[in-house]
C-alpha cells in the first residue's frame, strides 16, 4: 500500500507557502538577514512544534514568516516547496500566500508575489508541475485591510487566480468579509475559504452562500449538520481536508477517529492536502499514508482523493483531462 501511495498521481489544493517553512531554511534565512531567533537550533525549534488547537499554532507559524525578507527568501521557501512536491509526485499545486503577514512589517507586496511566482514558473519549466496562486485575507484582520491587499493584488492579476480566507476562525465569521469577496469575485477572481474546521457548520454554509467560493477548506464540521451534508453531497462542492493538520491542531483525537474515509464513501467531494507540512508532520505522501493506516482502504478510494482533486482544481479543462487519464493509467498498472 505504502509503494501505492507513493507513486500516486497527486493534486494538492490546500497549502499555505509560509507553513512549508522548514527549521532548517528558517535558520539559513533568519542567519542570511541577521535575525536572532529564541531557539538554538533546529531541532530545539522542530520540538517547540506542539500545539493545543489552532491559535497556538498560528502564533508560532507568524514568528516563523518574520524571517522571509527577499524575493530571493520567497523564491527559496517555494522552490523546496517544490522538489518536495516532485518527489511526492504531485502535479499540479494551488498554493495560498498571505500577503498581510508580511506587508505588515514593511515587505512590499511585490516582493512577496514576484519570488513565490518565479519559482512556480521553474517548478513548470525545470519539474512538470503546474501551480496556481491563491491570496488569502486574514480573518483576525479588518476588511478594510482586506480591501486594500485586494487593491494591491490587482496590479498581479495574471499571477493570483483567487483569493481565500485564513487565520483564526472562531470570532471572525464569513459575513465579516462580504464585501471584499464581492469585490473580488467582480475582478474576476475565483474564490475560496477555510470554514468548518474549528468553527462550526454554520461557517461551512456561510461561505458558501455569502463568499460564493468554488471549494470550502477544511470543512471537516460538516458532519454536525445533516442537511449540510447532504447539501455538500449534492452539489458536490469540493472540501480540501487535512488530516495531519486536524490531527496536530485536535480537530480530532487521533486519525482513526478522523471523519474523511467516512465523507468519502458519503460520496463528498473531498481531498487530501497538508496545509503547513513543516509544521504538522508530513506533505501529501505522508498524508495520504496516515490516512490509509488507520483507515482500510482500496486503490480506488486512494485515488479517489487524486480524482475528486483534478476535478476540483481551477486547471483548464485540456489539462484535467490529462491528469485523469495519468491516474487511471497508474490504476490500470497496480491493479
Ligand atoms: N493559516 C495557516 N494554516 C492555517 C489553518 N490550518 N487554518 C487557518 N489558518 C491557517
Ligand atoms: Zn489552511
Amino acid at each position: 500500500m505504502n509503494a501505492f501511495i507513493q507513486g500516486l498521481p497527486k493534486v494538492e489544493l490546500h497549502l499555505h507557502i509560509e507553513g512549508s517553512l522548514e527549521p532548517e531554511l528558517l535558520f539559513t534565512l533568519a542567519q542570511r538577514n541577521n535575525i536572532n531567533l529564541p531557539y538554538s537550533s533546529p531541532e530545539a525549534l522542530r520540538k517547540a512544534y506542539e500545539f493545543d488547537d489552532l491559535q497556538s499554532f498560528l502564533d508560532i507559524y507568524y514568528q516563523g514568516a518574520n524571517a522571509l525578507i527577499t524575493e530571493q527568501d520567497f523564491y527559496d521557501l517555494t522552490w523546496a516547496y517544490l522538489q518536495r512536491c516532485h518527489s511526492d509526485k504531485v502535479m499540479h499545486t494551488e498554493i495560498f500566500f498571505d500577503p498581510q503577514t508580511h506587508t505588515e512589517r514593511g515587505i512590499a507586496f511585490d516582493t512577496v508575489i514576484n519570488g513565490i511566482y518565479r519559482a512556480l514558473q521553474d517548478g513548470q519549466h525545470k519539474l512538470a508541475i503546474s501551480s496556481h496562486i491563491i491570496m488569502c485575507f486574514l480573518r483576525h484582520l479588518s476588511e478594510e485591510s482586506a480591501i486594500d491587499t485586494l487593491k494591491r493584488a490587482l496590479d498581479h492579476k495574471d499571477k493570483i487566480i483567487g483569493v481565500g480566507l485564513d487565520s483564526s476562525e472562531q470570532g471572525h465569521p464569513p459575513k465579516k468579509f462580504q464585501n471584499v469577496f464581492t469585490q473580488a469575485r467582480d475582478e474576476g477572481f475565483l474564490t475560496v475559504a477555510h470554514a468548518g474546521e474549528e468553527g462550526p457548520a454554520q461557517n461551512i454554509v456561510d461561505a458558501i452562500d455569502i463568499l460564493g467560493v468554488s471549494r470550502v477548506d477544511h470543512g471537516v464540521r460538516c458532519v454536525d449538520s445533516p442537511e449540510l451534508l447532504d447539501s455538500l453531497v449534492e452539489s458536490q462542492m469540493p472540501l480540501t481536508v487535512c488530516p495531519l493538520s486536524n490531527i496536530k491542531l485536535r480537530v480530532f483525537d487521533d486519525m482513526s477517529q478522523h471523519n474523511i474515509v467516512e465523507l468519502l464513501r458519503r460520496g463528498v467531494a473531498v481531498t487530501i492536502n497538508s496545509d503547513d507540512p513543516a509544521y504538522f508532520g508530513g506533505y501529501m505522501t505522508d498524508n495520504f499514508q496516515a490516512v490509509s493506516a488507520a483507515h482500510a482502504m482500496t486503490y480506488n478510494e486512494l485515488a479517489q482523493f487524486t480524482l475528486n482533486a483534478i476535478d476540483a482544481s481551477f486547471i483548464d479543462p485540456s489539462l484535467k483531462h490529462e491528469y485523469r487519464r495519468r491516474v487511471e493509467e497508474y490504476l490500470g498498472k497496480s491493479i
